[in-house]
């Protein structure tokens, strides 16, 4: 089923560096290379959360978070010649091992809303694409069946402790009672698209009313059994000095 060219071999460079910001936290650079799409990704981590990818064709620094390109800054130009000299290492390593392609391990897919789901209030589903490798997807969202390309967006590839990846796709939605949604996810370790689904569940509201008539009779069955319970004691109590209980004399 693999040709050479879809040989991939497990080369993600996970370097712990002391942290430049703060001593008691890690900072990490995850580097992978692969000879599929996306043929790299560079990206740094501060404990564990995303700070910054380099975009390899643009060559940019892409910070998660805007705020974090004004505090910091690092020289987008460092990723492309990291990932330039990882390449010949790449090759020979495919060479080493006679082309063989590292196992693949299949994604754990979940799918839940950004926010606590009311009808009518704008959302965002987010499909959670786990423990997989190689970081090598297909993601595709779906909305009653069909294809959904608006309102869409992913994270990068994000390194996990083990050597596989997670990923994160969104899309922003309309919550309504009618509409239902699936995350597709393809990947060399399934048999088959994956299609994780998801639909708005009617709020299980029990009424006011109801909740009350169910308090009372708990209540009173309470108070009943503390009654019946007193009245058992009362009699026991009664019987044992009851004259006739007591054996001939
Ligand atoms: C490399 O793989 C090829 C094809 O599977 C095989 O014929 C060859 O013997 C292998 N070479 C080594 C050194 O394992
Ligand atoms: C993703 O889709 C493309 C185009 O349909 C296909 O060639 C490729 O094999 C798919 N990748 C995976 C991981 O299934």
């Amino acid at each position: 089923m693999f040709q050479i060219k879809d040989i991939i071999l497990r080369a993600l460079a996970l370097t712990s560096l002391l942290s430049p910001f703060a001593a008691d936290h890690v900072s990490t650079y995850a580097i992978f290379i692969q000879t599929h799409s996306p043929s790299g990704e560079y990206m740094f981590e501060f404990d564990e959360d995303e700070m910054f990818y380099v975009d390899l064709d643009k060559k940019e620094t892409v910070w998660h978070l805007p705020e974090f390109g004004q505090a910091f800054f690092f020289d987008a130009q460092a990723g492309p010649t990291y990932i330039a000299s990882l390449k010949t290492l790449l090759n020979y390593m495919i060479q080493l091992s006679n082309h063989t392609q590292a196992t693949n391990e299949a994604p754990e897919v979940t799918v839940f809303p950004k926010e606590p789901v009311q009808l009518g209030q704008p959302n965002t589903l987010i499909c959670h694409v786990d423990k997989f490798f190689p970081p090598v997807l297909n993601v595709t969202w779906l909305r009653n069946g069909q294809t959904v390309i608006e309102g869409v967006g992913e994270s990068i590839f994000l390194p996990r402790t083990d050597y596989n990846f997670y990923k994160f796709h969104y899309l922003t939605f309309m919550p309504s009672a009618e509409d239902v949604y699936d995350c597709k996810v393809e990947h060399w370790g399934l048999e088959k698209p994956l299609l994780k689904h998801w639909e708005a569940q009617e709020p299980i509201q029990i009424p006011e009313t109801t909740e009350t008539v169910v308090c009372a009779l708990g209540l009173a069955v309470g108070l009943m059994g503390i009654i019946a319970g007193t009245v058992f004691i009362i009699k026991a109590l009664h019987s044992s000095s009851d004259p006739r209980d007591r054996g001939p004399l």
